[in-house]
């Protein structure tokens, strides 16, 4: 790949890429594409469903007619499918649902291009039968979003939340032996639900912490296991034994509510569980169950089912439990990268070319064979 233009900036880490992009390195001219294209004929049109990072629209302005939703909230429906109706490429959120119905009504769409790693937003095997490309943006958020599992165990685990509120409502009298005994990190057995790119990270971070852990999954990960000294166990196993339990499957039919009443009553009492994944992989009910029962110690969620939790939700009148908005990969470096990456894929997928993170490769054998 030496001397590619469009591969010249992937062969990079994360901070790396993020790096030359600081240094003002143009991703538009690698990729053949010029700054600022105005709307020309044959220029292809495409629609961006927020304001992502102003690295990823410069790209996309270089090579295509760029419109963008300016809204905080998601486009309604009705604006998504008469934005589409002439657009040959959509950037996508994960809250934008691209089925069927959107795809039909939008007869030149080539591509969608998801700002996320996870595409559970997407029928993708519509878009496939319909010659659509869909990309995603895995890799430059891995490390940002193993930071932040790891930052969500250390909150609830340490308690950080509770006593910061304790410490903002003035009850903050003296030292106290007993005050917010919390549980320790280092030492502890973690054990990981999915190991992919983000679960990998994750324990990369843990023997940091001289932790023990173990790992469950479809497949298993020999080198991973060679290398961090990982132990592949089936769930039952590592629900039972783990201190830290930290959640990294995609959101499948198959991982729906994979995490229910009966999984929470196999967890340790004092067991701290987290979820960057997506919340329906989680059943919430239960979880509550188990919080207020004592089942488990703590829980932490990045990702809740439904999003926006409904603020009357009763997980949030929980101490022990932490719920943030999803920013599990909001580090102003990864969502740069992000808005880059799907820019990338996207013109690439536009431009007729095999784009870094496609969902669905075959679409461009079916293209070709057409
Ligand atoms: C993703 O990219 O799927 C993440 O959930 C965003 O944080």
């Amino acid at each position: 790949m030496e001397g590619s233009p469009v591969r010249k900036g992937f062969d990079l880490t994360s901070a790396q890429r993020y790096n030359r992009l600081q240094q003002g390195d143009h991703i538009p001219a690698l990729m053949g594409c010029q700054e600022g294209r105005q709307m020309v004929e044959g220029v292809p049109s495409v629609y961006v469903t927020r304001l992502i990072p102003q690295a990823g629209l410069s790209l996309l302005r270089g090579c295509a007619q760029v419109k963008v939703w300016e809204g905080e909230m998601p486009p309604p429906q009705e604006v998504l499918l008469e934005e589409l109706k002439t657009a040959d490429g959509v950037l996508s959120l994960l809250n934008d649902k691209m089925d069927a119905e959107l795809m039909d009504a939008a007869p030149r769409l080539r591509a969608i291009s998801n700002y996320a790693i996870g595409y559970d937003n997407i029928d993708v095997e519509a878009a496939t039968e319909r010659g659509i490309m869909v990309c995603h943006t895995p890799g430059v958020l891995t490390d940002t979003t193993a930071d932040f599992a790891f930052t969500l165990l250390a909150c609830v685990a340490r308690r950080v939340v509770e006593a910061v509120a304790y410490v903002r409502a003035g009850r903050w009298k003296t030292w106290g032996p007993m005050l917010y005994l919390g549980y320790d990190l280092h030492g502890a057995t973690l054990g990981l639900i999915g190991l992919g790119r983000i679960g990998g990270a994750v324990a990369k971070r843990a023997t940091g912490f001289e932790m023990r852990i173990l790992y469950h999954d479809l497949e298993r990960q020999p080198v991973l296991e060679r290398e961090l000294g990982l132990v592949y166990v089936d769930l039952e196993t590592l629900l039972r034994r783990s201190d830290l339990i930290s959640l990294h499957t995609p959101l499948t039919p198959e991982t729906y509510h994979m995490i229910g009443s009966e999984q929470f009553v196999m967890m340790k009492k004092t067991a701290v569980f987290v979820n960057t994944s997506r919340g329906q992989v989680v059943d919430q009910r239960a979880l509550y169950q188990a919080l207020v029962s004592g089942e488990i110690a703590g829980a932490g969620l990045d990702v809740a089912d439904p999003e926006p939790m409904d603020p009357d939700d009763p997980l949030l009148e929980l101490d022990n439990c932490v719920v943030v908005p999803h920013i599990a990969s909001a580090s102003v470096a990864a969502r740069t990268l992000m808005a880059t990456i799907a820019a990338e894929n996207l013109v690439a997928a536009l431009q007729g070319r095999m784009p870094r993170n496609p969902v669905n490769p075959e679409v461009l054998d079916v293209r070709g064979r057409r």
